[in-house]
């Protein structure tokens, strides 16, 4: 029995199939661009989306085929894509009707202060205890609203009644199945969903002035949600769907309290499993939907620490500065030298998250001297990385119960194959750090819920089964880890402060 998992990312598009073990039988992976109109602005092609994922089936199925095997023998395939991204198409024409507007966009921030200017309190957080996010332009509301207020085909769509809108998963489902649903994972991410009530919040789709029925319908991570309608894979079940770093919590079988895991994709996410409890945070993370494994299951929650700053730092020192010409160099690059000879670098282009959530923050680089080279910038980049990581490990801390510590970080994502950069984060953070032997573990985490969500096996199935890991352990001392920790912390105000 074969599993498929389609993980729409920010950086790429792949299909992967898997056995049951959770070996890679064959996959395909593409870049996908991200389009930059103005400073701050992060767009992608829907278009681009689909036909990548798409390209990677066909190419995914004929490597198959080549291996004596028939894409037939894929019982189910589930989706695992980037959050908060939104799409919004014409239901008659079929046709996306503005570019994708990427999480990272900030073109709302102006707007995000005029909504908290209208909530009662005047607070960010006014919404977190119906929705666990505050009003911020990562998610997805204010950047539905900038379409409605700014986009005359939108507008006319919506007039004509045939306006449909979704996050990356939506889109896809809805090509490939012709079904218009999402599941509670990505739902949580639009600050339109009431985490308690577990449907969109009538309260916050008035307050953003969102029309209800262009919403997709929630469902849970894992059921059947239709058929892919053609292609090698026509026929085929989708029945599980969540966002990525969701099922990356899956796929690092964080199935228990308390357990955490770290992605560094394009940005970086830690999410801890709270069980059926949603935890409000009072340390700057999110209270969002960890999965929920059928329509009859409950939700689990999770705690997030959401990160601006991740793989898009390697991208940007391959694309803008030249350093590198492919991403895997910065590791050969940075270990030329001993340390930073005193850099840091807060690579925030599109603002701060987790905890600061501070969209007007941009970008620097402090410390620079005549002996300052390629090779400190590049180990600077990682070392950032590893500083914000560490600053979300010190909030989950101080927000769970019970003084409940993180000794041992799962870590996955494309930087965990960097093997300075997990040396770099184990001594920063002064934890143990465990990286999976699968690295590509959001898309196991999809196949997992398309599993479970096909009753091809059982939820207690999954949660015995052990990956392999990698253990990297930190050596310094507590006071110099202290120490630069209070260093990246100042630094990040600057890149706070600096424009005011
Ligand atoms: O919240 C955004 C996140 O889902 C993006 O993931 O892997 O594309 O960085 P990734």
């Amino acid at each position: 029995m074969l599993l498929g998992a389609i993980d729409q990312g920010t950086s790429s598009s792949r299909f992967l199939v898997f056995d049951l073990d959770g070996e890679i039988v064959a996959s395909n992976q593409i870049e996908v661009r991200q389009i930059f109109p103005h400073p701050g602005w992060v767009e992608m092609d829907p278009n681009e989306l689909i036909n990548t994922v798409l390209e990677c089936i066909a190419k995914t199925c004929e490597k198959l085929k080549n291996f004596g095997i028939s894409p037939s023998e894929i019982q189910s395939v589930g989706i695992a894509n980037q959050r908060e991204t939104i799409v919004i198409w014409d239901r008659d024409s079929g046709h996306p009707l503005y570019n994708a507007i990427v999480w990272l966009d900030t073109r709302t921030s102006q707007l995000a202060q005029e909504y908290i200017d209208r909530t009662e309190t005047k607070s960010s957080d006014h919404f977190k205890p119906l929705a666990g996010l505050p009003i911020h332009p990562y998610f997805s509301a204010l950047k539905l609203r900038w379409l409605l207020d700014n986009v005359r085909a939108v507008r006319e769509s919506c007039e004509r009644g045939s306006l449909m809108f979704g996050t990356v998963d939506s889109w896809l489902m809805w090509k490939l199945t012709g079904v218009h649903c999402t599941d509670v994972t990505n739902a949580s991410r639009t600050l339109l969903f009431d985490l308690a009530a577990r449907k969109w919040s009538t309260e916050l789709c008035a307050f953003f002035q969102i029309p209800m029925e262009i919403l997709p319908d929630i469902r849970s991570s894992a059921e059947i949600y239709g058929k892919f309608i053609d292609g090698p894979l026509e026929g085929t079940t989708i029945s599980g769907c969540l966002g990525d770093q969701n099922a990356a919590l899956l796929g690092q079988g964080c199935w228990n309290l308390g357990d955490t895991k770290t992605t560094f994709g394009t940005g970086t996410f830690m999410l801890c499993n709270t069980g059926e409890k949603a935890i409000l945070s009072k340390n700057g993370l999110l209270t969002t939907v960890a999965f929920q494994l059928g329509s009859e299951t409950p939700m689990c929650f999770a705690l997030e620490g959401s990160g601006s700053i991740g793989g898009n730092v390697v991208r940007f020192l391959r694309d803008n500065f030249k350093f590198i010409k492919e991403a895997s160099e910065i590791e050969e690059i940075s270990r030329t030298v001993e340390n930073t000879n005193g850099v840091l670098f807060v690579p925030c282009f599109t603002g701060l998250y987790t905890p600061q959530w501070d969209p007007t923050a941009r970008g620097l680089i402090v410390g620079l001297t005549h002996c300052t080279t390629m090779a400190h910038i590049c180990l600077a980049a990682l070392r950032a990385v590893a500083f914000q990581c560490t600053e979300m490990i010190e909030a989950i801390e101080n927000d769970m119960e019970n003084s409940t510590k993180i000794k041992t970080l799962k870590a996955d994502g494309g930087m965990t194959t960097n093997r300075l950069f997990v040396e770099l984060q184990a001594e920063i953070a002064g934890r143990n750090i465990e990286t999976p032997r699968n690295t590509e573990i959001s898309a196991w985490g999809a196949a997992i819920a398309a599993a479970i969500g096909a009753r091809l096996i059982s939820v207690a199935d999954f949660g015995s089964r052990q990956t392999k890991f990698a253990r990297f352990e930190p050596n310094g001392g507590n006071v110099q880890r202290e120490v630069e920790m209070t260093k990246w912390k100042d630094a990040v105000k600057r890149a706070q402060n600096w424009q005011k």
